[in-house]
């Protein structure tokens, strides 16, 4: 492809153009500023590409998502989610001996240091789960330094896949007051994480299948979404060089806001509100069409998905699935899909290409799952950070990579003569 032409200010420039490799389009601007001082003006980057990646693929108007090639629809058939982390950070599915060997050392660094348990003891028996999560993933540095070479990365990354689970049942426990129950290293990844939940020391307990499914389909379906703004925060800390528990930390705050991984706890709220309102969802539907009204549909409208989200499709079917193998009835559920059904065929969702997400159906698993509304975000981000670490990796190894650092277009006062205090 030819090289795009820029005409500013009667100059030329020419603008080389890169191409993915399903034929994704960039114009290369990296050179422009140094060539004419202008820079692009992008705000909230909806139309940057802030790096080039090989771990997943979105067509947002096909409702295409791909890790790594394999369409996401195949992967949450056929996949555990222990063998999707492994594809998004070593790029291949794992053969039966890779597989085997991952799992063991993700099993056997499952535990935390004894020590990591008495800040525990700090946090306010109020605080928000994801409080909690990304300052002890940022502890993690504490115990385990950056190291030098290739292994010492490999175990530190090892370490926080396995211990994350670990520190947010933690964080669920110590929300309700009960014992922190120690991971079983005979129990898979998902069991681990539901039995350090759900056990309590004076009871056996086993973990039901179906919540070991449940479990496995949303860790896998938010495994990874490119470029996405906790993604883009992990790359942009991990680009100063800071270490893999500080840059993830990071991304655990960006996800948590409501237009981002919040977004699911909120979705709940949202339809308890309307239920405890006598369920008139159209009502709700007015609200968010009114300019003078700041509520918006949670779980609804996406940056990048203007026709589908097949996270949400598939979310959607195993809903109705999970409640009937649980024996659930969720008032919740009708709302939601009621709300689902006006908005679609409304012409201001319809004209804006307002679409469930991800969020809309997740919450009503979770909640069927027994699973507390201030976990939700938290459960987003143990299935993220697969896709976070992977990013994250390739951001450092891109011999091309350099130290994150837009530019901006400045409207504040131009030079001004300075006033002494008394005289103003
Ligand atoms: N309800 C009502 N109106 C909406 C909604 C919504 N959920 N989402 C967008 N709109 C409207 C906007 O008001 C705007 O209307 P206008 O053109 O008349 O001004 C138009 O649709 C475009 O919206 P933007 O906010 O410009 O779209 P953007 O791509 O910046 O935002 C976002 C996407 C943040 C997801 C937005 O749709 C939203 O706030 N959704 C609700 C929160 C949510 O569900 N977040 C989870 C996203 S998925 C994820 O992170 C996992």
């Amino acid at each position: 492809m030819s090289d795009a032409k820029l005409d500013l200010n009667g100059e030329q420039y020419e603008l080389p153009i890169t191409v993915g490799s399903e034929g994704e389009v960039g114009i290369d601007i990296s050179a422009l500023r140094n060539q004419s001082g202008a820079i692009t003006y992008d705000p909230g980057y909806g139309n940057t590409g802030s790096c080039a990646s090989s771990i997943t693929f979105i067509d947002g108007e096909k409702g295409i998502l791909r890790y790594r090639g394999y369409p996401i629809e195949v992967l949450a058939e056929s996949c555990r989610f222990t063998e999707v982390i492994y594809l998004l950070i070593n790029g291949e599915l794992p053969t039966e001996t890779q597989y085997r060997g991952f799992r063991e050392s993700l099993t056997r660094h499952s535990l935390i240091h004894e020590d990591m348990k008495k800040f525990f003891e700090g946090y306010a028996i109020t605080a928000h789960p994801m409080a909690i999560l990304s300052s002890m993933i940022s502890v993690l540095s504490s115990y385990y330094p950056e190291g030098q070479d290739e292994a010492a990365r490999e175990l530190n990354i090892i370490r926080l896949l396995a211990k994350a689970k670990t520190i947010a049942a933690f964080s669920y426990k110590k929300s309700i007051g009960q014992p922190f129950v120690y991971p079983n290293n005979s129990l898979s990844y998902c069991e681990n994480f539901l039995h350090m939940m759900f056990a309590v020391p004076a009871e056996a307990y086993e973990v039901p299948e179906v919540l070991d499914d449940a479990l496995n389909l949303l860790l896998v379906l938010h495994a990874d979404h490119e470029q996405n703004c906790s993604t883009s925060t992990v790359r942009m800390v991990g680009s100063s060089d800071a270490n893999i528990f500080a840059s993830i930390s990071a991304g655990i705050n960006a996800l948590w806001g409501p237009l981002h991984g919040g977004a699911n706890q909120k979705v709940i709220e949202m339809l308890e509100r309307i239920r405890q309102d006598g369920s008139d969802y159209k009502k709700y539907v007015d609200m968010a069409k009114d300019k003078d009204s700041d509520f918006r549909l949670m779980g609804f409208g996406h940056r990048v998905y203007k026709n589908f989200d097949p996270r949400a499709r598939l979310l959607k079917k195993s809903a109705d699935k999970v409640l009937a193998q649980l024996g659930v009835t969720d008032p919740l559920l009708e709302i939601a899909k009621n709300l689902e059904e006006v908005a679609l065929e409304d012409d201001y969702f319809v004209e804006r290409k307002l679409y469930p997400n991800v969020d809309f159906y997740s919450g009503i698993i979770y909640r069927a799952m027994g699973i507390p509304t201030n976990m939700f975000t938290v459960m987003f981000a143990l299935g993220r950070l697969p896709g976070w670490v992977a990013h994250w990796m390739e951001m450092r190894d891109d011999p091309k990579g350099k130290i994150h650092r837009p530019r901006q277009i400045y409207t504040g006062e131009t030079e001004r003569a300075f006033v002494p205090i008394e005289s103003r």
